[in-house]
């Protein structure tokens, strides 16, 4: 069987016609992989992100899951929907579009009660997503009335639940804590196996070597530039800086204001 989750060939999109966010892009994505997609601000990540969730469809070129040409005619098809949605989970990079129910655990639950998942499994999935995310306190509470960083654990917990084969995480670790940050790399690398497939958008150079067996960078242009692994990755420096996934820090030094060259991954300085 063939073992390809996503195939997009050529996928070029604009919003309302006029707004270019994916200008071509080629992508294949096997069961099991763990996929990061990096770039820029308006590179086209989240847009890429809700493609592969059937929210959007290219205006040419084509995109395939599970062997389907992904458009608004496979998701008339209810059994085809039904199958989707309950394989595919997608973290919003906001999570204020995530979340509709009025309490934190009605949030947990709705997924799983909507495809009639089993009370047990549905039980042990809440007590393990709950400690996971460390939510147990917010549960009863309003997702609307908390903080950024608790709507963002909120969101990645009402995903999980589904217990969904492939992950879309868009920007995951944004807002989020170092500890919780690092927590949740932990679970994802735990929850991973040969067939959970993890495609995570971030800036987030700390998590990928964690979350990714591969990277795909676009560029402004929004085309990839590179695929490579992320060890490879975090060794070009130059790449990373000149694609502005890490910056130069403006440090005062003796005095005088310059600049270092500041890699975010080990802190390691070199002077320019
Ligand atoms: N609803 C929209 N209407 C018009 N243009 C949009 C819309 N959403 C995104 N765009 C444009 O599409 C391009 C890609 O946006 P996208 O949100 O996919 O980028 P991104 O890589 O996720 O950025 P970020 O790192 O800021 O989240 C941007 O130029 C953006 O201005
Ligand atoms: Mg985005």
């Amino acid at each position: 069987m063939d073992n390809t989750i996503f195939r997009l060939q050529d996928v070029k999109f604009s919003y309302l016609g006029r707004y270019p966010a994916l200008c071509g892009i080629d992508m294949e994505i096997v069961k099991g992989q763990r996929v990061a997609v990096m770039g820029a601000n308006g590179s086209g990540k989240s847009t890429l992100l809700q493609m592969l969730d059937g929210l959007l469809f290219p205006d040419t070129g084509t995109i395939e899951a599970f062997g389907r040409t992904l458009n608004e005619k496979a998701f008339t098809d209810t059994e085809f929907n039904r199958y989707f949605r309950s394989k595919v989970g997608l973290v919003f990079q906001s999570s204020d579009v995530q979340l509709f129910c009025p309490t934190v655990k009605e949030e947990l639950l709705f997924g799983p009660l909507q495809f009639g998942f089993a009370k047990t499994e549905i039980r042990s999935a809440f007590d393990t997503i709950v400690g996971l995310l460390d939510i147990e306190g917010l549960l009863d509470r309003m997702p609307h009335q908390l903080s950024v960083g608790e709507k963002r654990k909120v969101a990645i917990a009402s995903v999980l639940m589904i217990l969904p084969d492939i992950i879309l995480l868009d920007e995951p670790t944004a807002g989020l804590d170092p500890r919780t940050s690092r927590e949740l790399a932990n679970f994802l690398a735990r929850y991973h196996d040969e067939n959970k497939t993890i495609i995570t958008a971030t800036h987030d150079l700390h998590i990928i070597e964690e979350i990714a067996d591969i990277i795909y960078v676009i560029d402004q242009n929004r085309k990839i530039i590179r695929r490579g692994s992320p060890h490879e990755l975090l060794e070009d420096t130059a790449f990373l800086e000149e694609n502005n996934l890490i910056h130069s820090h403006l440090h005062r030094h003796e005095g005088m204001p310059h600049v270092h060259k500041h890699d975010h991954l080990s802190h390691y300085h070199h002077h320019s």
